[in-house]
């Protein structure tokens, strides 16, 4: 969700915050060490690829010295009909409410918030009185993968007619504390809310589990699949990893600090090489209140590490979830110290630091416990992706925190990847041995177009003795990553949001979706200079309103040093600029974006298995005058393939400041293309696919968000009518769903 800056109808974009006051990263340091980046790029780089592509079955999509782009062959399976990658035709910019494919493509809407999870469950009828949202999908689709079932039932990683879609629910549409097309009459909108209220939005965040197949050539889902799986807010979720059982997670419900109820504000996703769902948990901290007088009755270092995470004294929480009772369940939402013990096992002032990681499910098995894996940190987190996997070396797993000014990161396992554990029986154990020992990196880019992996290490100096808060130990480095990054001098970046690697040669890329904070001149400890990782600071203007800093975002990759996973070391390039196709080419337009091709804030972002294709999605604020969120099917090269770009930036006091960048290849017509235009007011976001790559899952987040609450009774003036304009399901309020899209010929999605 990112609301535009110019809406002023919401008082607070719970998803484009900033609390990092860090001066970490400030341009005249990474102004210094101009080395020639062109010798640090190009050694090594094809040879490795090649390697990678042999092991992968993959014919080199990318990187070559032509433009014309030869689809890798299907995984198995009999001649296909002659394809091209991108041989569609671009979908043009659409304020339509509708979704827009290219020709020769079907997209049909699969599963929407509030379809019934079981047979016993009723239709939805989608007018705010529907109840047991518990057994009902939840709202605001996003984050979602795929898990192949075979015709018996059993997992698979090939079945490409059947299987579990496992997907994040991460908010609601609100206004004024509420989450109005949920209710009747769009619900209380001042405290306190009324229990029914607060029970309903509780259930309809979370994660789904929910079975689909393709029957007589149609993709549906089934509600009365034993598969189907809700995790709400009161679902009890273990706390694994170095933090479970840490003073820092002790609660009322959890005296020993080993569990919490529920994942919130799930957002990005991943997949584990033992075929389990991992889920980031993103903008959690807006849920939690504080006391106005919090400060003194802590009055030690928990004040610093809340500041840092969002939550001032004082601070409302975004729907007043405390005000709906008594009951334990509504007091947690309220962080104030209230008690009396040493440790907070009588009240929940520790309650916020069971929230901000990545959660692993095993989708196959609704019996299993869901863990948080907190050895990855704690953060904003979007996606979590696996670098190239090698039996005998350590996996690593990348990730950003999506606030403005914050941190990209990279986990190391201890243990080795041993194949075998492809296909273990036990999943969840898996991940114990995988995900709950490990090392935890920061990034810092460098101007030269090198960077660097910095461990956050208890025994590392400058954390250790870090002046602005003492961490006690390394779970409390884990607790509080962000502090831990700033001690370490991270590099400050545009909004981090999805990452992916690309299957052909291992880079991994990073959408960092836009930033309104970065200025020339920082005036504030929240604004930050433009270094070369994120070089662009401009105004673009929507109608009449200026919007500032880097508003319409960039994809940045990287490329590992030698030791793979575990470099600490690596080199990196802008892959594309995102810009309005008309916007100047020397300053905004940088990858010279064509119309056909342009956007504005990227933040989903996968590779697909199948095709090699790199799908990216947009949560934009700043285009949406010209058109409605969108998807694009890009075919990229890698890190190096480009040039040296410096920007100039004239001072205030007259002189000069230039930042040097590198712009990946230029796209052309072939690599790059619009592929998908959706309805008014949405964010497109999650991708997922069949094996074979024939079926296209993703989702449409919040449809008609910016309508007034005012209006929930006349639907002649939601802003949205999706996805009931386009023929499913009761009732004309607007609701968040998952569509299909197939290709007409039988064909892989994208060719
Ligand atoms: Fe939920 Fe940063 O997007
Ligand atoms: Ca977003
Ligand atoms: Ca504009
Ligand atoms: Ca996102």
């Amino acid at each position: 969700m990112n609301k535009p800056t110019d809406f002023a109808r919401i008082p607070v974009d719970h998803d484009d915050i900033d609390t990092n006051p860090s001066s970490n990263e400030h341009f005249s340091t990474v102004l210094n060490a101009r080395l020639s980046r062109r010798s640090l790029l190009r050694g090594g780089a094809a040879s490795a690829a090649t390697a990678f592509l042999g092991a992968m079955g993959l014919s080199a999509c990318g990187g070559s010295d032509s433009d014309t782009v030869t689809a890798p062959a299907p995984p198995t399976g009999t001649t296909p009909p002659a394809e091209k990658l991108l041989g569609f035709t671009a979908v043009s910019k659409s304020l339509a409410d509708a979704v827009v494919v290219p020709a020769g493509y079907t997209a049909s809407v699969l599963y929407a918030l509030g379809d019934p999870l079981t047979a016993a469950t009723p239709a939805y009828k989608n007018d705010g009185t529907d109840t047991d949202m518990e057994n009902r999908a939840g709202d605001h689709h996003d984050g979602m993968e795929f898990f192949p079932l075979s015709s018996t039932g059993v997992p698979s990683t090939s079945e490409n007619s059947r299987g579990l879609l496992a997907m994040n629910h991460e908010a609601t549409t609100d206004e004024k504390l509420s989450s109005f097309f949920l209710h009747a009459n769009g619900g209380t909108m001042s405290l306190p809310r009324p229990a029914a209220e607060v029970d309903k939005e509780m259930a309809l965040h979370g994660l789904s589990v929910v079975e689909v197949r393709k029957n007589a050539g149609k993709w549906e889902y089934l509600k009365e699949s034993a598969f189907n799986r809700r995790v709400h807010q009161q679902t009890e979720v273990e706390l694994s990893g170095p933090v479970r059982g840490n003073v820092l997670v002790t609660t009322k419900y959890s005296p020993t600090g080993t569990k919490i109820r529920g994942t919130l504000n799930n957002c990005g996703t991943g997949k584990t090489p033992w075929n389990t769902y991992l889920s980031g948990e993103e903008n959690w901290s807006g849920y939690f209140t504080r006391a106005a007088t919090d400060d003194a009755a802590r009055a030690d270092k928990s004040v610093a590490a809340l500041k840092r995470y969002g939550r001032d004294q004082g601070a409302a929480s975004r729907h007043g979830w405390e005000t709906g009772g008594a009951d334990d369940k509504y007091a947690r939402w309220n962080i104030s110290k209230t008690g009396v013990s040493t440790n907070g096992s009588d009240d929940y002032r520790n309650e916020m630091n069971g929230m901000g990681y990545i959660v692993e499910m095993d989708a196959y098995d609704k019996t299993r416990a869901i863990k948080k894996r907190t050895a990855l940190g704690r953060y904003a987190h979007e996606s979590a992706a696996f670098g190239k996997v090698e039996a005998g070396k350590p996996l690593a797993v990348y990730m950003g925190d999506d606030s403005r000014n914050e941190y990209i990161f990279k986990y190391v396992s201890n243990t080795l990847w041993s194949a075998a554990d492809a296909s273990a029986a036990d999943r969840i154990a898996t991940g114990d041995k995988y995900l709950d020992n490990g090392k935890l990196y920061v990034a810092k880019f460098a101007a030269d177009g090198s960077g660097q992996w910095i461990e956050l290490s208890i025994t590392n100096a400058a954390i250790a003795a870090y002046a602005n808060y003492k961490f006690a130990d390394q779970a409390d480095v884990l607790v509080n990553a962000r502090l831990a990054g700033d001690a370490v001098g991270a590099t400050r970046m545009d909004r981090p949001e999805w990452c992916s690697v690309n299957p052909a040669n291992g880079e991994i890329y990073f959408a960092l979706t836009n930033n309104s904070n970065r200025r020339v001149e920082p005036g504030s400890a929240s604004q930050s200079a433009p270094d070369a990782a994120n070089p662009r600071v401009y105004t673009d203007m929507k109608g009449t309103t200026a919007q500032n800093g880097n508003p319409n975002g960039h994809i940045l990759r990287v490329k590992e040093g030698a030791a793979g996973s575990a470099a600490t070391s690596f080199t990196w390039d802008v892959y594309l600029f995102g810009a309005e196709a008309a916007a100047a080419a020397d300053k905004v337009n940088l990858s010279g974006l064509t119309a056909d091709q342009d956007f504005s804030s990227p933040d989903g972002l996968a590779f697909s298995t199948a095709t090699g294709i790199c799908w990216f999605q947009t949560d934009d604020g700043a285009y949406t005058d010209v058109t409605n969120c969108m998807m694009l099917a890009g075919v990229p090269g890698q890190v190096g393939d480009g040039k040296k770009v410096t920007l100039s930036y004239p001072r205030a006091d007259g002189s000069t400041l230039n930042v040097d960048t590198f712009v990946g290849k230029a796209a052309t017509a072939d690599t790059l293309k619009r592929f998908l235009v959706g309805p008014v007011g949405s964010e497109i976001t999650g991708i997922a696919e069949t094996p074979d790559g024939k079926a296209l899952f993703v989702n449409i987040q919040h449809p008609g968000e910016n309508t007034s609450s005012a209006n929930v009774a006349d639907p002649a003036k939601y802003t949205s009518q999706w996805p009931a304009n386009a023929g499913y399901g009761a009732g004309k309020r607007p609701r968040s769903a998952t569509i299909v899209i197939t290709k007409n010929d039988g064909g892989r999605i994208g060719t």
